[in-house]
């Protein structure tokens, strides 16, 4: 959620932070804006409302300088505007900052320190370069300046400033809000995700919360809270410009729905061996196993992954499992059982919902294990163990491909644990073979592009509203899908348990509204149908899709079959090309849906 970036040392600032910038809209892009100067050079603030393109187009040729920082922002406090979006400067305009996070106590700061400041915008981010300011008008030197705002803040932040007055150096921070450095020769960067720089550099540096960075075009200094240097090593970033890039496809959701069968493959490949086992570190399964009950804690998309999780891991380890959001979880902590082993679900490793359940529970020293797609995340970095989802980036906002990875490596551990505790399921289980076996039907599905844009036109061209239903994993899968068909193309759509329906929410059935029922499982396809039929007396349009087993000729999708706990990893590929046409056919934006954003590091 909002996106950092920064450069010393090089002439083509304007160019880096803006191609910078462009990479990390995923992050947020309601405004943006950039700030560029230099010794012997002129100061450049350009701001704008809207995306990095807008941006672009204020920008004038004599915006130059050898040091910049720039911001896309996702609007916390204070309405997205030109005013409101950062950088944010000082009253006398000594300071300029960006931010991604929430800053709690500003209200608190502006009555005890800035009273007699002038303040322009709404947003929290102004108060901290007003109290930097502030602090420096006492006497304070810039690092000390900051480093004194710093101890009074309380939230979330990841900083940049700039002391236009001495522009050889960025100061920056960070708390529960991600950062990086990126070190080049003769210069470095900043940056929210590795992403954003790789065209400078791809040797990056972690920086942990409460450290201070001073970042000069020549070396990178980092500071614990007490004032001692830190050293640390720098990583290689796991992937390159092409990973990141749309290729020939119109939008990355559809690239990213595409990659799902090589995803698979690539999963298969990290974790098994050549006798098809699941290989896992022996001392997750230990852990785990160990324990007498799964927490599984995840927000949106990874929560629904969680649930098919459930499914599967219960059933190869005979281990109950319970699936939370950290959001809830964190504020309402259900009884835990005696030895709980925690299982964190994230994409980005950095939701700040799921971080603070994180940092509750391994206060209480329970173990964890983060599930996530991008190495040296918040959420592994600080967990016990992580396994890794070899999605390789996903950047539209509407997630797919990690969920399946998510399920797929689910299935893994499920199989590694399951084995260890001679689960018959699982040790008749091939894992390598039934996945290799779902990504070829994946591949028959996604050809189905043709057939599932003209179902789309059919049943969902003007209705305000959908319903997805199933029962059991296809429930799981009508939760995954209906948010994926709301969060992009603003139909209001609702997965249910297909049973449940006549408990109260058929009310909500009209002439021509269209429900997608989804069967893949023997024991519940009969008792799905008797409900689609339900919904049909009463004027629905139904759509089925089905596995091949259970599918009859009038179906309108029909699904090779799969082995019977992984067919989520199938069931949900149509969904997400439903969520994807109806959104396209109605106009919108697939990859950037309206106040959404990618990596939500704000509780
Ligand atoms: C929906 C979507 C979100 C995320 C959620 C959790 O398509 O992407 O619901 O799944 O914000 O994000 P991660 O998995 O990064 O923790």
């Amino acid at each position: 959620m909002c996106g950092i970036v920064g450069i010393i040392g090089k002439e083509n600032t304007t160019d880096i932070l803006v191609q910078g910038l462009e990479k990390l809209e995923y992050r947020g892009y309601d405004s943006a804006g950039i700030f560029v100067t230099g010794k012997n050079k002129e100061d450049h603030l350009v701001k704008s409302l809207g995306r990095i393109a807008d941006l672009q187009s204020k920008i004038t040729p004599e915006v130059q300088g050898t040091v910049g920082i720039g911001h896309t922002r996702w609007a916390t406090h204070g309405k997205p505007s030109e005013r409101n979006a950062h950088p944010h400067t000082s009253s006398n305009h000594q300071f300029i900052l960006v931010h991604n996070g929430v800053i709690e106590n500003f209200e608190e700061l502006k009555q005890e320190f800035l009273q007699n400041k002038q303040l322009e915008g709404e947003t929290d981010t102004e108060i901290v370069v007003q109290l930097i300011e502030h602090f420096a008008e006492d006497g304070l030197v810039t690092k000390e300046a900051f480093k004194k705002a710093l101890t009074v803040i309380k939230g979330s932040y990841a900083f940049a400033l700039i002391d236009k007055n001495d522009p050889d150096t960025i100061y920056v921070a960070k708390n529960k809000s991600p950062l990086l450095i990126g070190l080049g020769d003769g210069f470095n960067v900043i940056c929210s995700d590795a992403m954003a720089m790789l065209a400078e550099t791809n040797h990056f540096v972690e920086i942990s919360d409460g450290e201070m960075v001073i970042v000069k075009a020549d070396k990178v200094e980092i500071e614990d809270e007490k004032g001692n240097v830190v050293y640390r090593e720098s990583y290689e970033a796991q992937f390159d410009l092409s990973d990141i890039g749309k290729g020939t496809y119109p939008y990355y959701m559809l690239k990213e729905i595409d990659d799902q069968p090589t995803v698979m493959r690539r999963i298969i490949r990290e974790y098994t061996n050549t006798l098809g086992d699941a290989v896992i570190d022996k001392k997750i399964i230990e852990k785990l196993t160990a324990s007498d009950r799964i927490y599984i804690v995840a927000c949106g998309t990874s929560y629904n992954a969680g649930w098919v999780g459930k499914a599967i891991l219960e059933k190869m380890t005979n281990i109950p499992v319970e699936v939370h959001l950290s959001s809830e979880f964190g504020y309402n902590m259900p009884l835990l059982s005696e030895k709980p082993f925690f299982i964190f679900l994230s994409q980005s490793g950095e939701t700040a919902d799921s971080r603070q359940v994180l940092v509750q529970i391994t206060e209480l020293g329970l173990p964890s294990l983060t599930l996530t797609n991008v190495a040296g995340s918040t959420l592994s970095r600080e967990a016990d163990y992580t396994l890794l989802l070899h999605a390789g980036p996903e950047i539209a906002v509407a997630s797919t491909k990690a969920y399946t990875a998510q399920i797929a490596v689910l299935a893994v551990l499920a199989k590694a644990a399951g084995d260890n505790k001679g689960n018959q399921l699982s040790l008749d289980f091939d894992i390598a073979h039934e996945l290799s076996v779902i990504a070829a039907v994946m591949e028959t599905i996604i050809d189905e592009k043709m057939t599932i844009s003209q179902l789309v036109e059919d049943y969902l061209s003007t209705t305000r509203n959908a319903f997805y239903i199933g029962r059991g994993v296809d429930y799981y899968v009508s939760m995954e899908a209906s948010l994926k068909l709301k969060e992009i193309s603003y139909i209001q759509a609702e997965g249910f348990a297909a049973g449940e329906l006549k408990h109260g929410t058929i009310a909500l059935i009209e002439e021509g509204t269209p429900v997608f029922g989804i069967i893949t499982d023997q024991k519940t396809a009969a008792h799905t149908r008797g409900n689609l039929k339900e919904v049909e007396s009463r004027g629905a349009h139904n759509v089925v899709i089905a596995l091949a087993s259970f599918a009859k000729e009038t179906d309108q999708l029909i699904i090779p079959d799969v082995h019977p706990l992984l067919t989520p990893l199938v069931s949900v590929i149509p969904t997400q090309l439903i969520a994807y046409f109806a959104t396209l056919q109605r106009g919108y934006d697939v990859d950037k849906p309206r106040n959404l954003a990618k990596s939500v590091t704000v509780e």
